[in-house]
């Protein structure tokens, strides 16, 4: 069975201060949780909050850590970036790629996300590749086609190895911050889609290892129907994720369906 992964995408949001009182917080809440049925928990906070982050929980293993971006470089004359072994260093074992806020405000292509993803997994780091259409493309009967290219364009020249061992995350552009969650039948549609998508490029064992999330406006009230589709993996979250109480109350909805 796939392990499944409830992740905290910060975005811009929480001081070091916050970040930490955070991560304490959460900390006390669920590492005393029977590993056995506690689902990966994974905090992606800015880029100065990981050092401080990575300091709290680097002697527990209940919960992981993600940075929201990176370069694909390893050094160099790259004013403003960030590489994966730097990254690594200060304890994020997750990186989100592709998330469609950098690709809207910050020009990310395929291309791009694509040479992220094959560093991240030539540096061991597991890559959260992100995809989802918007409402105009949804209400244009593109959904399908457009999440497809989306994920053969960031998975393009990787192996099936590092394919399985891969996190996708569906997020429906129309369902980020608006409150309005995707229906979860129509949320496990697409990523069964996803996931015959993989399947062509890597193959069948690729496609039943590789985790594949739903985000947009998930919930505590949301996430027990999500989990209980067949192949929702977890949840990528945003508003939800920044409250100590409503990240580990969506943790809990997800173990009382899944554990
Ligand atoms: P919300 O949960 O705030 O809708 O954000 C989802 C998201 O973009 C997570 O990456």
């Amino acid at each position: 069975m796939r392990k499944p992964i409830i992740a905290g995408n910060w975005k811009l949001n929480k001081t070091v201060a916050e970040a930490v009182e955070f991560t304490e917080g959460l900390k006390k809440q669920i590492c005393n949780i029977n590993r056995a049925i506690l689902p990966e928990v994974v905090v992606a906070p800015v880029f100065t909050s990981l050092y401080s982050v990575g300091q709290i929980l680097k002697d527990s293993n209940c919960i992981k850590m993600s940075a929201q971006n990176c370069y694909w470089e390893e050094a160099g004359a790259f004013t403003g970036e960030v590489a994966i072994g730097m990254l690594k260093e200060v304890g994020c074992s997750y990186i989100i790629i592709g998330h469609s806020e950098r690709r809207q405000y910050f020009s990310e292509t395929d291309e791009m996300i694509n040479k992220k993803a094959k560093a991240i997994l030539a540096a061991d780091v597991t890559p959260i590749i992100c995809c989802g259409e918007t409402l105009e493309q949804r209400e244009a009967g593109q959904t399908d086609s457009h999440i497809k290219s989306q994920i053969e364009a960031a998975l393009d020249g990787i192996s099936s190895e590092d394919v399985a061992r891969s996190v996708i995350a569906y997020e429906p552009i129309w369902a980020i911050g608006t409150g309005k969650t995707c229906d979860s039948v129509e949320a496990n549609r697409v990523i069964k889609m996803i996931r015959a998508t993989v399947s062509e490029i890597a193959g069948e064992s690729a496609a039943n290892s590789i985790r594949i999330l739903y985000g947009g406006s998930v919930k505590p009230t949301t996430i027990e129907e999500q989990m209980a589709q067949s192949d929702i993996d977890g949840a990528l979250v945003g508003g939800a994720s920044l409250k100590v109480d409503s990240f580990a109350g969506i943790i809990d909805g997800c173990m009382k369906v899944k554990a």
